[in-house]
């Protein structure tokens, strides 16, 4: 939707057929000046063969945070469906493939969550983090995001009392450079 507002053509890729109609009703309207191009592709975040290397002005992506939250129950390449350490590695195509389609000199964003286990930070927002680096990536910027009321707030309310540990209130925004 910002994209289309800001008259800039983007291609949306996503595993999951109810993430790109979503996207398909929220760029479904008309405002004078908004004249990005949409492109929704149904694919996979790990082979981006359809798109030629240098390619890419801009990447956005926002994966998911391992299995914390699970988007889907039955699509194979849903990241969502892997534990942190199967998911990190599968976040190293990402990397390799986002690092391919981008032009040089161009920027790469990341919106990246921790988690909990057994009482105790998982900081994996800094693993994805390396694995960008290691792509080849520069960290330009590191952003914090606080985050509130999301869907899983209420049971780690919860538990924060119950455990004695605190809420996680922050994702982290990587900006990384080609
Ligand atoms: C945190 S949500 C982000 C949703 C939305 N793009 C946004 O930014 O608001 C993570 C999304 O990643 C998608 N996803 C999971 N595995 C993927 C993969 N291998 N390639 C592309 N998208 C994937 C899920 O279907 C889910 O829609």
């Amino acid at each position: 939707m910002e994209a289309k507002l800001l008259s800039r053509n983007i291609i949306g890729v996503d595993v999951n057929d109810v993430a790109i109609e979503r996207c398909r009703e929220k760029i479904d309207f008309e405002h004078e000046g908004a004249n990005g191009k949409v492109y929704l592709k149904k694919g996979d975040a790990r082979n981006l063969s359809f798109i030629k290397d240098e390619h890419i002005d801009l990447i956005c992506t926002h994966p998911p945070y391992a299995d914390i939250i699970k988007y889907s129950e039955d699509i194979e390449e849903d990241l969502s469906r892997l534990k942190i350490s199967d998911f990190l590695e599968e976040m190293k195509k990402v990397a390799k493939e986002s690092y391919r389609v981008l032009k040089k000199d161009r920027f790469c964003a990341i919106l990246m969550g921790d988690t909990r286990k057994k009482g105790c930070m998982i900081p994996m927002s800094f693993d994805v983090m390396k694995i960008f680096q290691e792509a080849g990536f520069t960290l330009k910027e590191l952003i914090i995001k606080e985050q509130h009321n999301c869907r899983a707030t209420g049971y780690w309310k919860t538990n924060s009392v119950k455990y004695n540990f605190l809420l996680i209130a922050h994702e982290y925004l990587f900006v990384f450079k080609k």
